[in-house]
């Protein structure tokens, strides 16, 4: 027998066992797990020396899925469970997807994805493929389809699972309670990426909720970072052909724009933008100083922190929670149709040394 010391296996309940004491009785109480949720959040000391501040990685990679978008769908497919239904329905860029097709599985439930055509990464078709759902891509962009969505919904019986349905910020709520909680108490500034602009209220109720709890003393500014083209938050109005290669931030009309833009007034904060490029630099950074392989979107948090902190926006010393949305292998052709693969050699140790000692690789062979 294993004694109570060697049984080290003890896995987190997942986000509805987790946090129960701070989540809705109608979904606390339903079964529904894949273990998401309890995140950790990863000290980034190299990145963090170069920016003059105490950075922390909340690395929203390791969920079930590989994305945040666990949290909110484990609550809103309870909460369909408990509502009787048979589908849920949900417009994607891709992660919302993969999250829903898996927690439909889980569930048993049917699940309908409609996606941008041509606009969602390979990885995230693969994972909607493969839980089962039944894919519709559509000739349009995010914004369109998740009107359409919106119509299924209201037109049938499926249970739409956007973050339009409020359980999804419910659930998404939980992982302002674990960074509060990792780090006893609030950071100064939280910043992540904006697409949609659900996760963004998300985080702002979570650390209100804690606050008004008693659990914290103060919220965090928060910072949203939207990606150049892909960016009406910034500008102030909605954009009809958004564009950029961070295709899950990829949306011109935010349904969750109020309360976005709420989060960020009332926390202090702010919301800004970066182009392509830059997200490329910060996601190459993030990989090489910290090992953590994020994807596009989740990048463009760290390349918007790198901004503000280059401008002294966020005043040495601050600490700074970084939320990697999304897993870096949701979209490795981000990385491979920029990146020039070394040629093939044959498989002689010559050839291997004269390729390995090139550039240094190889610290004196000794030949
Ligand atoms: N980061 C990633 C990796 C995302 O997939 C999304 C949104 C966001 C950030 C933005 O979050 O929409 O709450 O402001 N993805 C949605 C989807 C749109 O369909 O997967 P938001």
């Amino acid at each position: 027998m294993l004694s109570a010391h060697e049984r080290v296996y003890r896995p987190w309940p997942g986000v509805l066992a987790g946090h129960r004491a701070y989540l809705l009785p109608e979904i606390s109480g339903v079964g529904l797990t894949l273990h998401e949720g309890g995140t950790p959040l990863v000290a980034a000391p190299r990145l963090g020396s170069r920016l003059g501040i105490d950075l922390h990685l909340k690395v929203e990679g390791q969920n079930p899925t590989g994305s945040f978008k666990d949290r909110g769908m484990v609550a809103a497919v309870a909460g369909a469970m408990a509502g009787g239904a048979r589908t849920v329905v949900c417009a994607s860029t891709g992660n919302t997807a993969a999250s829903a097709a898996a927690y439909s599985a889980r569930a048993g439930l049917k699940c309908l994805v409609i996606l941008p055509a041509g606009a969602v990464s390979a990885g995230k078709v693969a994972q909607a493929l493969v839980y089962g759902a039944r894919l519709v891509p559509v000739r349009c962009g995010f914004d369109r389809a998740l009107e359409l969505a919106r119509e299924l919904a209201a037109r049938t019986p499926a249970v739409l699972v956007n973050s339009l349905n409020p359980l999804r910020l419910e659930g998404q709520k939980t992982a302002a309670f674990e960074v509060a909680s990792a780090l006893g108490g609030a950071p100064d500034f939280l910043v992540l990426p904006v697409g949609n602009g659900g996760n963004i209220r998300a985080y702002w109720l979570g650390f209100q909720q804690y606050r008004r709890a008693g659990l914290i003393d103060r919220c965090p500014r928060i910072i949203g970072v939207q990606a150049l083209g892909a960016d009406p938050l910034v500008r102030g109005e909605p954009i009809a052909e958004p564009r950029t290669r961070a295709t899950a931030i990829c949306i011109g009309r935010p349904a969750g724009w109020n309360g976005a833009m709420d989060a960020i007034r009332e926390s202090g904060g702010t919301v800004l933008a970066v182009d392509d490029s830059q997200i490329f630099a910060a996601r190459d950074l993030l990989a090489a100083d910290e090992g953590v392989f994020a994807e596009p979107a989740s990048a463009a948090a760290a390349a918007g922190l790198a901004c503000l902190a280059e401008r002294g926006a966020v005043p040495c010393g601050s600490t700074v929670v970084l939320v990697l949305t999304g897993h870096g292998l949701k979209d490795p052709d981000a990385v491979l149709e920029r990146a020039c693969l070394p040629p093939v050699v044959e498989p002689e140790f010559p050839a291997i040394l004269a390729a390995a000692g090139d550039g240094g690789a190889v610290d004196d062979p000794g030949i």
